[in-house]
């Protein structure tokens, strides 16, 4: 499929509903401007992938620790206004769009902040902290009228359409199993980053990074690790489940969430005072659909893959290759049953199914196996962020609009919800609550 197609696909898969207009009117090739709000290890990297994408420019930066002002420029090369405050940020009237790549606490409050201010905006995965939060910031954006993407950047990847492709031809038949796992064996991977020696409240707006979460004294663990704290992340629920389920929901079209969940696992290695688990795996009964999730931190044998299984053929998406592999299900004698009857019983029988099916079995099974890998260097978040600038001109939604992010955000809560309440947790969808 070539860049093209895929564009055409995302816009066909994208609703027509129109937003606001946008800040400026359209005007064909302009670059959308956009600030980005956090430019840690992600902030950064969307900064990278943003300058693969013609039709965006960034002109600001906000951090709360200094020397990622200087991060920001070295990562979009170039000088950019860079600030403490993302506030100013959003009272510049030349800024259109903002991407936001803070901790998963913050989420809400910036978001909120820069719909408010007429931005559109693109927030990192997973979208909410919290249930509570979610259904804030969707009906914040839509009070607002503004364009939402939510970051989960294999929604927007080619190798995902192509999948999607496979999965709505039917090659596969019914599908009600869904296996999916990513796993990972070194520090890096179980969030041990970096804490740099410099880092102190003169350096460090600590203030503004725990509103919102309870009150403490500065601590620089918590900032720069804080996915192992549940007051600003979400655990693996948060980092990987994410992105598996956002996966699960671009492939398939469901957009809903699951009527329950069940979690099971523990932190077995990483005991460094962290209060996640560093073995998740959740079972979630969606209507007509269990999807399975497994993520471990301390092993990575097989990283990251889904597997559909369908009575007609399975399907495994991993990092870069999707394949489908028909099962043979043309009908043919089943003699197990006829095991313990009579020679003459199972002879009969096998004459009669031979009489009502003449057709000679056929040399090759009916359907073909396939596989297609994504291009050395292919880059999805490139055209995640691509998507968004489109929608942001063409006021056209997303398909990882605030809801679908929202629902696959809710997934993460669910698993976490009955692991840490060691309970099955269930969804009630008219109250918006997970009850264990
Ligand atoms: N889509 C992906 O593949 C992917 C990958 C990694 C991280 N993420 C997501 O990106 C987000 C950031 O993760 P990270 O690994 O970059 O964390 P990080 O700690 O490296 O960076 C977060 C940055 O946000 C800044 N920040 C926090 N609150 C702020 C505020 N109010 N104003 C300005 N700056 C603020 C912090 O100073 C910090 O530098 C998380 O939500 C994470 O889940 C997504």
């Amino acid at each position: 499929m070539t860049r093209r197609e895929f564009v055409r696909l995302s816009a066909a898969a994208a609703s027509a509903t129109l937003l606001a207009p946008a800040a400026k009117a359209a005007e064909p090739g302009r670059k959308i401007r956009f600030a980005i709000v956090g430019t840690g290890i992600r902030g950064c990297d969307l900064l990278r992938a943003a300058k693969q994408v013609p039709t965006g420019v960034c002109v600001g930066a906000a951090d709360l620790y200094q020397m990622r002002h200087q991060s920001a420029k070295e990562a979009w090369g170039g000088e950019i206004e860079t600030t403490g405050d993302y506030r100013s940020l959003l009272d510049r009237k030349d800024v259109e769009a903002v991407l936001i790549a803070t901790s998963d606490h913050l989420h809400r409050r910036v978001t909120l902040d820069a719909v408010a201010a007429g931005k559109d905006v693109y927030c990192e995965k997973p979208m909410s902290h919290s249930v509570a939060d979610g259904f804030e910031m969707v009906a914040g954006v839509a009070a607002a009228k503004r364009i939402f993407q939510a970051g989960s950047q294999r929604v927007s990847s080619i190798l995902y359409a192509k999948a999607r492709e496979i999965y709505q031809s039917g090659r596969l038949g019914e599908v009600h199993s869904i296996d999916a796992k990513w796993n990972r064996n070194s520090p890096g991977g179980a969030w041990v980053y970096p804490v740099p020696a410099d880092a102190s409240p003169q350096n460090v707006d600590w203030a503004g990074f725990i509103q919102d979460a309870p009150a403490r004294p500065f601590d620089p663990v918590r900032f720069f690790r804080w996915r192992l704290f549940r007051d600003y992340g979400s655990g693996l629920g948060g980092d990987l489940f994410v992105h598996l389920l956002s996966g699960i929901q671009a492939i398939t079209g469901i957009n809903t969430v699951a009527n329950r969940a069940y979690s099971s696992g523990g932190l077995y290695h990483y005991k460094d005072g962290r209060e996640f688990p560093d073995l998740l795996e959740t079972v979630y009964d969606y209507p007509e659909m269990q999807i399975h999730l497994h993520c471990n931190q301390n092993n990575n044998d097989g990283d990251e893959g889904i597997a559909f299984y369908g009575s007609k053929g399975t399907m495994v998406v991993t990092g870069r290759t999707v394949s489908f592999t028909p099962q043979d299900v043309r009908p043919q004698f089943e003699g197990y049953g006829w095991n313990g009857m009579t020679q003459a019983q199972r002879q009969q029988a096998m004459e009669e199914w031979r009489r009502s099916h003449p057709a000679p079995k056929p040399a090759v099974v009916p359907d073909e196996a396939e596989t297609y890998t994504v291009p050395q260097g292919y880059n999805d978040t490139a055209d995640h962020i691509a998507n968004f600038f489109r929608a942001v001109e063409t006021r056209e939604r997303v398909v990882e609009d605030e809801v679908f992010g929202n629902n696959a955000a809710i997934g993460c809560h669910l698993a976490n919800y009955s692991y840490f309440h060691r309970t099955v947790a269930t969804w009630d969808a008219e109250s918006r609550t997970i009850n264990g």
